[in-house]
């Protein structure tokens, strides 16, 4: 498969050789430079695009042979539509319609043309959010393949972005190559087998945002015994792979601003437990830890853009496996709260691991806002499908900016309901709260849950069961794992938090 290998900015002009890509508004509209490059072919262009039906319609491409006169080998021509409508998840989508285009033609050296004109308005952020999108675009998880990496005879691809303002476009690339590559790390997490990421090596993972002055720490089996957190190791006691908490600390804001908690559920491997889930499909459960790698890639994405903001990521790491020494069903223990959890089916165990996780994060660092995602039911996805995550908040403030910053981000959110009645769903005779609240409504009741971990803070919770992974493959996702959540963290907290 093809790699973005390396990615340059340079003054627009009319490129004399190689592969070009230029855009084409609807009714042909070109812009000045890429007209001087179409003149090129001598009225090849309005021929071939007169004998192929291409007006410039978004998302058309009309990909040509140039001439031998002309100078360059290929000429892609991308249709935009309307330019006047265009947003930015429409410019990071054409960055992977067109990195795919190239990718088709085995192209190992490219020249994109994004001068703008009167009428295609091109600011650096959207000439940044393009290439980000053939970045993401990019993207295969390929780390085990030994033999089509020869077989397939695709080069890497060198692409030269050519704007009216280099330094400008450059400057804009810095912050969403930062994004990019958080988004990358969390794909990477996601599509690693467990056998290879483990709690443990996870942490290390973590550990690895020090090169970006991340302060990180991690929890042992030790240090979680004596702060109390009996529902994590619950989880983990049936695993012969020890449990780790990691803490991820970024410093950007003001000494003593309370900062962005945001906490992830990490399961390297979902089996169910003693309440075992059917073989089959199981293999999906390698991506359980989706929210702590969402987690993990949002610092990665603030921490390198130098976001003027603190934030905290804490990550619980386990893994969920029958054993002898496994919990059962009925088994009731002790949280860090204080409060008695009565487990009625062992797979219900992203709960708990968050109740300690949220605890300890709202406890210890007394956060403006707590932020938890987790691959926490598989009703989300009856609920909600692949498309949009499921949001749930004990404020409508907090809500109501992750909702518009799932609009800036392109990341969808929905959300659902909280209430003193679904919250008595997790009520029992035997304990404080049950892990399971019956039949119906499980994402909400999942969420009820965590709500009494959560200690009053401004919360949300995100169920993302149904886009970190196994989403229908899109212009800037091929991939099994989506890294969804990474560019949403970023974005809230660029919009409210800095
Ligand atoms: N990790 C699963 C949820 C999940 C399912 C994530 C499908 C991604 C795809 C979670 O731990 C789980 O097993 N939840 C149970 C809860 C139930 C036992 C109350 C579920 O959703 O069935
Ligand atoms: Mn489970
Ligand atoms: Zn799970």
């Amino acid at each position: 498969m093809t790699k973005l290998a390396k990615i340059s900015f340079s003054k627009a002009d009319a490129p004399k050789r190689g592969v070009v890509v230029i855009l084409a508004a609807d009714g042909l509209n070109l812009g000045t430079i890429a007209e001087e490059v179409a003149s090129g072919l001598e009225g090849g262009l309005k021929r071939a695009a007169d004998i192929a039906g291409f007006t410039g319609k978004k998302k058309s491409v009309l990909d040509l042979v140039a001439p031998a006169g002309s100078g360059i080998d290929r000429l892609v021509v991308f249709g935009l539509g309307k330019p006047e409508e265009l947003t930015q998840d429409d410019w990071r989508a054409f960055g992977g319609a067109v990195f795919a285009q190239l990718q088709k033609a085995k192209a190992e050296a490219a020249t994109v043309l994004l001068e703008g004109s009167d009428e295609i308005e091109l600011s650096n952020e959207a000439v940044a959010e393009f290439v980000m999108g053939a970045k993401l675009r990019s993207y295969a998880f390929d780390t085990y393949k030994t033999k089509a990496k020869e077989d397939d005879g695709a080069k890497d691809l060198k692409l030269t972005v050519k704007v009216l303002d280099p330094k400008g476009a450059r400057k804009a690339w810095g912050v969403s190559e930062a994004i990019s590559d958080g988004v990358i790390l969390a794909r990477n997490l996601v599509n690693e087998p467990a056998n290879v990421l483990g709690p443990v090596e996870f942490a290390k993972k973590a550990q690895e945002l020090e090169k970006l002055g991340v302060e990180v720490e991690i929890l042992g089996e030790k240090e979680m015994k004596k702060l109390k957190m009996a529902a994590l190791l619950g989880v983990a006691q049936g695993s012969v792979r020890p449990p780790r908490l990691a803490v991820m600390r970024w410093n950007g804001g003001k000494k003593g601003d309370a900062p962005v908690a945001l906490v992830g559920k990490g399961v390297v491997f979902d089996t169910g437990g003693i309440s075992i889930k059917p073989a089959g499909g199981m293999e999906e459960m390698k991506g359980d830890m989706g929210g702590a790698a969402a987690v993990v890639g949002a610092m990665h994405a603030i921490a390198g853009r130098k976001a003027k903001a603190n934030v905290i990521g804490v990550i619980g790491l386990v893994e969920n496996m029958p054993d002898g020494n496994a919990q059962r069903p009925g088994d009731i223990v002790t949280a860090m709260s204080g409060s008695t959890i009565e487990i009625l089916n062992t797979d219900a165990e992203g709960r708990l691991v968050l109740a300690d996780a949220l605890w300890y994060t709202q406890e210890k660092y007394k956060p403006a806002i707590m932020i938890d995602l987790a691959t926490l039911t598989g009703a989300v996805l009856v609920a909600l499908g692949n498309l949009n995550a499921g949001l749930f908040s004990n404020n409508d403030e907090l809500a109501d900016k992750l909702l518009s910053a799932a609009k800036a981000s392109g990341e969808p959110l929905w959300r659902l309901p909280l209430s003193k009645d679904y919250d008595k769903l997790v009520d029992t005779p035997n304990a404080d709260v049950k892990n399971t609240g019956g039949r119906w409504a499980g994402s909400i009741t999942a969420a009820q849950f965590l709500q009494r971990f959560a200690n009053d803070v401004p919360w949300a919770h995100l169920d993302i069961a149904g886009t970190a992974f196994g989403a229908p493959k899109d212009e800037i996702c091929q991939s099994w794992a989506s890294g969804y959540g990474v560019r949403l963290l970023n974005q809230l907290v660029a919009d409210h938090y800095e």
